[in-house]
């Protein structure tokens, strides 16, 4: 039997991990807040458990999706033009990491990075992505910090003043998930984070034709409805509730006046619900709302930028005009 050769050592990298606990205080008192109103909601951060990670995934894959395959055409097209506008050597920090198909090609074309912080509220999805990014990229420093980054929290090596040049990346229009008001503050406190001077590349849906919108969050296969419908199954397990998914239904809508993408969860009949030891009533028809993804004009976006105190500094579209990617530099607008 031949022997491997003594050089042939195959040696499997992992990220590091640092858990910052984000859901374990809050899920609860969060959930049945919004269950509270008079107005019935949800945050879309719970959408994602190991389970939700895995339903966006194939989300992005449906042919009514556009936002995932057009941003990915846009970022595969502006490498170079990105590496000259980053400094050798940066750590890049991307927030809402998701599957990490993006941050791929953002690290083999623009080549200038040498840690990588991925940022995710989906614990055990980010650790076992964040693992696969640091095998395939040995040369790249990996870190999966979970944590909500609409919260407060520091990076792994915030005390190192003298540490590598930042740029943040938060694409898939996540940053639509915020009201302009959460968009701002978020967008202020990641300046804090990255710092004065910091690079940032942010990816933004653009408002359009609102047929375009309405498959895109209604796909024929049912996706986009079992990824609504997960988190009253996450509820059911985690806080002990007896929602039937089966009795409510997945809708999503255009409102104009808000230029933003809603989904719900209508309930199908008049019913109580049991969580964490109290009732619950929906009547039929009633409304659960459960996210909100804002469109955009680049222009809007832009001023959006500018308003946390960033300066916008070039922003591409593909050539339907459907998504936008931008590229700002933190804190140093007008
Ligand atoms: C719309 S998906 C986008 C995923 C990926 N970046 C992409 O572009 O395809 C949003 C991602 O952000 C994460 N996320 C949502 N809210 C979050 C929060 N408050 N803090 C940290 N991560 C969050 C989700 O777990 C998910 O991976």
């Amino acid at each position: 039997m031949n022997k491997p050769p003594k050089n042939d050592v195959f040696v499997q990298r992992t990220a590091s991990f640092i858990d910052l606990q984000p859901t374990n205080e809050s899920f609860e008192e969060a959930i049945i807040c919004g269950l509270s109103g008079e107005k019935k909601s949800l945050p879309s951060k719970f959408f994602y458990d190991a389970r939700g990670s895995r339903l966006f995934d194939e989300i992005c894959v449906t042919p009514e999706y556009y936002p995932t395959r057009t941003e990915i055409g846009i970022l595969a097209k502006i490498g170079s033009e990105l590496a000259n506008m980053i400094p050798e050597r940066s750590q890049l920090i991307e927030f809402g990491a998701g599957n990490s198909t993006k941050v791929r090609l953002v690290l083999r074309a623009v080549q200038r990075f040498d840690s990588y912080v991925a940022i995710d509220i989906s614990g055990e999805y980010l650790q076992k992505v964040a693992n696969e990014l640091a095998s395939d990229f040995p040369e790249i420093k990996v870190t999966a910090l979970c944590a909500d980054y609409t919260r407060l929290f520091e990076l792994p090596d915030a005390d190192h003043h003298d540490g590598p040049a930042r740029v943040g990346f938060f694409p898939g229009s996540t940053i639509g998930n915020l009201t302009s008001e959460g968009a701002i503050t978020f967008l202020r406190n990641i300046g804090h984070l990255l710092g004065d001077g910091a690079g940032f590349i942010v990816g933004a849906d653009l408002l359009k034709d609102e047929k375009i919108l309405l498959a895109a969050y209604n796909d024929s296969l049912g996706v986009t409805a079992a990824f609504n419908l997960n988190i009253l199954h996450r509820i059911n397990r985690e806080l002990e509730a007896n929602f039937v998914p089966e009795y409510f239904s997945h809708t999503a809508i255009f409102n104009p006046e808000k230029e933003r993408m809603e989904m719900h969860l209508t309930s199908l009949r008049d019913q109580t619900v049991r969580l964490a030891g109290r009732d619950f009533h929906f009547a039929k028809d009633e409304a659960i709302h459960t996210e909100n993804s804002h469109k955009y004009t680049i222009k809007g976006f832009g001023e959006l930028l500018e308003a946390a105190g960033h300066k916008p500094l070039k922003a591409w579209t593909d050539p339907e005009g459907l998504f936008s990617v931008h590229f700002a530099r933190i804190g140093v607008a007008g």
